[in-house]
């Protein structure tokens, strides 16, 4: 057991969580664990905080705190930094997003209204809807070297020994790799070329991994999940994971789906759409953008329901996703959802469901546990893809050779055990056989 304890490096000094992207999900992260730190809430939705996990054999009653189990970085220790084309601060941004109250925020100001946005890497070519004055100039290479400067610096100036990085931008347009993005080299003679296929979120992932920080992508453009940088990471021993949040309709859809299958019930179809009225939904307007959001969404049902395998049940689905920008409703979406689902001989049903959510609410946690869990990954020597977090994405990144797991269940069983392992706690197969056969 101790010899896998060991394994772990302490959580010693602090830690800077950086940014990319300081908008209403980011401020509303900010904003949240200062309020935890000083009394005003409760870190719920994050299991850093708040879940424990069951230790040994059920009739051992054993059980321990995420938090207590593993050595996380304590909430103390976090330091704040980021970047973006829109040069308010944090509290500017997260009064304009509308997320928090201002009587929250009030309590909030004097602490959020010091964390400023440094010069974005940003090119509107690949957000269209989008203007913004506080961005650096230069080629992707100098783009490059200036962003590894500002971690460098970050972290000296904030006497931070460590540092984890979550992109929380806006979705960039829809891409599929090209031969730019196949190998180390390959990227490389892109970004001296200055080629404008290497999209900004690829220059931040790169100057992440170049100086040994991992990057979590929680937006569904293409970032780190390609053969140069999944390569880079592995070489240089640095953690990576994506992509794309698993907040709202896709957490419930990985929540039901499952269940459904679970029963061996048919699905002739399911019906999503939203409407939403914040910046990304005005972003995710451009037809480029939703594209990515699209790919993003549609992949989680085919996959988890297995059309191939169960032909009988899932063969004639229909899987419809849309998102419609609608001012009024700003941060809080609405999403309906109708699943056509089939019972015994044949028979139809139908499911409804109303989830009025709130978008940044619900992935503000996603940040929280990212940002901790990415550098504790760092600390155990974990390098590359990082399966074990696909709890918190709608599309997660996996190895080539293995398909994604999208069950929520599943992915909760694979992150628990990949903790107990990490300290040397039994892994756990819920087979039970010790008690009935006793
Ligand atoms: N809220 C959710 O439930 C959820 C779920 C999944 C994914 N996401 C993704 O998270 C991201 C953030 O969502 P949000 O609601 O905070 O959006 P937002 O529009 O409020 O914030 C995004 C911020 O990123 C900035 N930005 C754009 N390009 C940048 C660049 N190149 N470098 C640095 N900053 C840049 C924008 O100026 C903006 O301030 C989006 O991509 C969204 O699709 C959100």
């Amino acid at each position: 057991m101790d010899q896998f304890k060991s394994k772990v490096a302490p959580a010693d000094g602090k830690l800077a969580v950086l940014l990319p992207g300081m908008g209403a999900v980011a401020t509303t992260f900010i904003a949240g664990v200062e309020a935890v730190k000083a009394g005003l809430g409760k870190p719920i939705g994050s299991l850093t905080q708040m879940a424990h996990v069951r230790l040994g054999k059920r009739s051992e009653k054993r059980w321990a705190m995420i938090k207590d189990l593993v050595p996380l970085a304590r909430l103390e220790d976090l330091v704040f930094g980021g970047w973006d084309p829109i040069p308010d601060d944090a509290y500017t941004a997260a009064a304009k997003a509308k997320v928090l109250s201002p009587e929250h925020l009030a309590q909030l100001q004097h602490t959020l209204s010091k964390i400023r946005p440094m010069p974005a890497v940003f090119d509107k070519n690949v957000v269209k809807r989008l203007e913004g004055a506080n961005v650096k100039k230069g080629t992707r290479r100098e783009l490059t070297n200036q962003l590894i400067q500002d971690i460098r610096g970050f972290m000296d100036k904030s006497k931070c020994s460590r540092a984890v990085m979550v992109w929380c931008a806006s979705t960039e347009a829809y891409q599929e790799p090209g031969p730019e993005h196949q190998s180390i080299a390959a990227f490389e003679k892109a970004l001296d070329a200055d080629h404008p296929n290497i999209y900004p979120s690829q220059l931040y992932a790169y100057a992440a991994i170049m100086s040994g920080v991992p990057y979590m992508n929680g937006a569904p453009n293409m970032s780190c999940d390609f053969p140069a940088l999944v390569e880079l990471a592995e070489k240089r021993g640095v953690a990576i994971g994506g992509k794309d949040f698993k907040t709202g309709q896709t957490l419930m859809k990985t929540i039901i789906a499952p269940g459904l299958k679970a029963r061996m019930l048919g699905m002739e179809g399911w019906f999503s759409t939203n409407i939403l009225g914040n910046r990304d939904g005005e972003v995710l307007d451009d037809p480029a953008n939703f594209k990515t959001k699209e790919v993003s969404k549609l992949s989680v049902l085919e996959q988890m329901l297995e059309p191939e395998r169960y032909p009988d049940l899932y063969r004639n689905l229909q899987h419809k996703v849309s998102i419609h920008y609608y001012k009024p409703r700003g941060d809080n979406k609405e999403g309906w959802d109708n699943i056509d689902i089939v019972g015994w001989m044949g028979y139809p049903m139908q499911i409804k469901v109303n989830f009025l959510c709130r978008d940044s609410i619900l992935a503000a946690p996603i940040v929280l546990d990212l940002a901790l869990f990415g550098d504790l990954a760092a600390r155990s020597g974990m390098k590359g893809i990082q399966e074990w977090l696909s709890f918190y994405f709608k599309s997660p990144q996996h190895a080539a050779s293995v398909y994604p797991e999208h069950d929520l269940f599943v992915q909760k069983v694979r992150l628990e055990n990949n903790l107990r392992y990490l300290v040397g706690e039994e892994l756990i197969n819920y087979l039970g056989s010790d008690y009935t056969n006793e």
